[in-house]
Parts: C-alpha cells; sequence; structure tokens
C-alpha cells in the first residue's frame, strides 16, 4: 500500500502532475486519516463496535486547484469499504430512501437511512459539497450527526468555505448547528494553490471542433479523459420537481450530445440550473440548424446564452463554424450573438475568475 506523499511523488517523477506545494501540504491530512482508519476498532460487550470518531477533511478553494484530484487518489489508495459521490447525487439518494421509508410507514425516516449507509462504508468522500437547496438544508445536521456517531469519516471537496454554506438560504438559522458540526468532525483545509490546472489543461487546446463523427469523438474523448480520468455518473437535477439529467458527469465536467440537452423540451430554468452545476460542459454533435429544427435552435441559443453568464467552459464538436450553424430561418439575427459567444468562449482564458 503507497502512501499519499509517494503516489504524489511518482505522478510528478512521470511528469502527469506539477509539483505544486499547496497541494503538497494537504497530503499528511490524508496520512493522518490513514493511520487513524488502520487502528484496531474496539470491541463492546453488547452492542455493534462502533469505531473511534476520526476527525474528517473539508478542502474548500477555487476552482481547479486539484481538490477533487487530490481526494479521489486517496480514495482509491484505501482498503477500507470507501464511498466517492458526487455531494448532489448523494442527498439525492437520500431523499428517496426517507420517501421511501416514510411510506413503509416510518415516522423517524432519517434513522434507518442514516444507519443503511454508515453500516455500508467506513469513508464517504463527498466531491462537491454545496446546499442550496431547503429540503438538503433541514436534513444534513441530523444525517451528519448519525453519520460521525457511528464513526463514519467524511471527506469532502467544496467551493466554500463551511461559514458560507447555504449562504442566504431560507431559516438559514435553523442550518447553523450543521456548520458547527462541520468545523468539529472535520479538519478545514483551504487549498490555496496559485493555478487552475483546469484552465491550464484547456488553455491553447482546441475546444471546438468541426469535423463530424468519429474523428471528433476521439479528439474530445481523449480531453475528457485527461480532465475526469474517465469515469462518470449520471448527474440528476431537480428543476420545479422535474429531473433533469446530464448523462455522463465527473469532478464538475460533464459530457452530453446535442440531441441530450436541446434535443428535448428543455426550458431556461433548466439551462440555467445546468449552467451553475458544471464547470466544463463537453457538447457533442451540434448539427447543421435550419428552419427545420428551429425549436432545437432557439433551446441551443438559450444553453449558451446560460453557459456564457456563468461562466461555463464549452468544448464541442458541431457540424459547421459558429457563424455557419444557423443561417436560415427564423431568428437568425439573433442567432449572431449566439456565434459570436460561441468564439469568444474558444479564447484561452475564458472563464478564468480574474
Ligand atoms: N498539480 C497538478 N498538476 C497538473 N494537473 C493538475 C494538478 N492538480 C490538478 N490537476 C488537474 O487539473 C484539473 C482540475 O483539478 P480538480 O478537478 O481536482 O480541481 P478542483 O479543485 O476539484 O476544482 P473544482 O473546485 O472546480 O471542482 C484536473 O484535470 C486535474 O487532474
Ligand atoms: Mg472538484
Amino acid at each position: 500500500m503507497s502512501t499519499l506523499p509517494e503516489i504524489y511523488a511518482a505522478k510528478i517523477a512521470a511528469g502527469t502532475l506539477q509539483a505544486d506545494p499547496a497541494q503538497e501540504a494537504i497530503l499528511p491530512q490524508f496520512e493522518r486519516i490513514r493511520a487513524e482508519l488502520l487502528k484496531p476498532v474496539k470491541k463492546g460487550w453488547f452492542r455493534k463496535a462502533t469505531p473511534e470518531p476520526v476527525q474528517g477533511l473539508y478542502i474548500w478553494g477555487g476552482v481547479g486547484r486539484g481538490k477533487s484530484m487530490l481526494m479521489d487518489l486517496f480514495v482509491d489508495s484505501l482498503d477500507v469499504p470507501v464511498r466517492r459521490v458526487h455531494f448532489h447525487a448523494f442527498m439525492q439518494e437520500i431523499h428517496e430512501a426517507m420517501h421511501k421509508a416514510r411510506k413503509d410507514g416510518v415516522a423517524d425516516a432519517i434513522q434507518p437511512v442514516a444507519h443503511a449507509v454508515s453500516d455500508s462504508v467506513r469513508v464517504l468522500a463527498f466531491d462537491e459539497m454545496q446546499i442550496t437547496d431547503i429540503t438538503d438544508a433541514m436534513i444534513v445536521g441530523r444525517l451528519f450527526e448519525h453519520l460521525f456517531a457511528a464513526g463514519t469519516v467524511v471527506v469532502t471537496t467544496s467551493n466554500r468555505i463551511p461559514d458560507n454554506l447555504y449562504k442566504d438560504g431560507l431559516n438559514r438559522q435553523l442550518f447553523l448547528p450543521f456548520i458547527d458540526l462541520i468545523k468539529q468532525q472535520m479538519r478545514v483545509w483551504e487549498l490555496v494553490s496559485p493555478t487552475d490546472y483546469r484552465q491550464d489543461r484547456l488553455s491553447g487546446n482546441q475546444v471546438y471542433f468541426v469535423q463530424a463523427g468519429t474523428e471528433a469523438r476521439a479528439q474530445i474523448t481523449s480531453i475528457w479523459q485527461d480532465l475526469t480520468g474517465g469515469d462518470a455518473e449520471p448527474l440528476v437535477l431537480t428543476v420545479k420537481g422535474r429531473q433533469v439529467e446530464l448523462p455522463a458527469f465527473r469532478n464538475g465536467i460533464a459530457r452530453a450530445s446535442f440531441f441530450d440537452l436541446c434535443g428535448k423540451m428543455l426550458g431556461p430554468g433548466d439551462y440555467l440550473t445546468i449552467a451553475n452545476s458544471v464547470k466544463v460542459l463537453i457538447l457533442e454533435d451540434i448539427p447543421q440548424l435550419s428552419r427545420h429544427n428551429f425549436n432545437e435552435a432557439k433551446r441551443f441559443v438559450t444553453l449558451i446564452d446560460a453557459l456564457y453568464e456563468a461562466k461555463v467552459r464549452l468544448i464541442c464538436s458541431a457540424r459547421a463554424e459558429p457563424e455557419m450553424l444557423y443561417v436560415e430561418g427564423e431568428g437568425t439575427f439573433e442567432f449572431e450573438r449566439t456565434a459570436s459567444r460561441l468564439r469568444e468562449m474558444q479564447d484561452a482564458d475564458w472563464g478564468q475568475d480574474a
């Protein structure tokens, strides 16, 4: 079994990572957790043994700093039962399980649901913890209280310092004990690297491919591999009670086809939610648009506007250059803005913080 400093050093030696003191500084935190996990669990007399609580790790900081990358290296190097999951996807599972428990007549549904989670893993690794939804805000406190009490170790990445979670949210005073719990049970660590590595990896690379079919797909797949490591799961977003699915998602990067996002009856609210949920969107197979697919073209305009406002990085393959995508039919004038935005979004420094 290798330790994280060893794994990290090997990646630097191999040239797959650049040495970064801010990243290196966090590695001992992971090793502290590993050492705690190796301690034997004391057996109680009458009840199932509960491991001693281990302080988890809450890594926060700006985009592209390597939070998810480091957490993934740690998860892959563990040999205790561990689950790595996007925080939003996890909360959706919790809501579904609670819904089912209530249907089965359980009054306090969170109890059995939290039990099932803590029974199944020793370490939970959450990517992109953020809380925007009141239904999440109102249950996370009790859920995490149970997980911590059961000895589940939580590691998480976030763009926000705990004090800013659910900022300006409804009934926020009821949420504050959760922030205290996090600060108590997890070591909070800001990853202050000066480098946005995601931006580094993308800038200077082609992000708009005008070939159709297999050639563009192969190039885009290699970008996808580079950015995500390849594993993906769907991300289901809830918009006004409806579900909108991004078919492949990992580390803030979503990959979808034009048809997935513009061929279905999605509207501005859906596109806003998508734009606010991803950092990079890979959109494949944008067809030649015309009056025959006016609705798709209109949705595409709305999607690009939402991505543009949210400063999402866009990588796409299309049948034509932006200006030639939609040249006949209603709304061609408005499409000029979309074409211009598509151009601007290809700039090397598009979407940067500064
Ligand atoms: N030291 C490094 N050298 C080279 N590439 C790196 C380094 N650290 C991270 N990367 C790469 O940069 C990209 C972004 O990293 P990562 O996804 O971990 O950022 P993040 O901090 O989780 O960002 P976000 O807050 O947006 O989720 C990934 O492709 C990752 O492999
Ligand atoms: Mg991340």
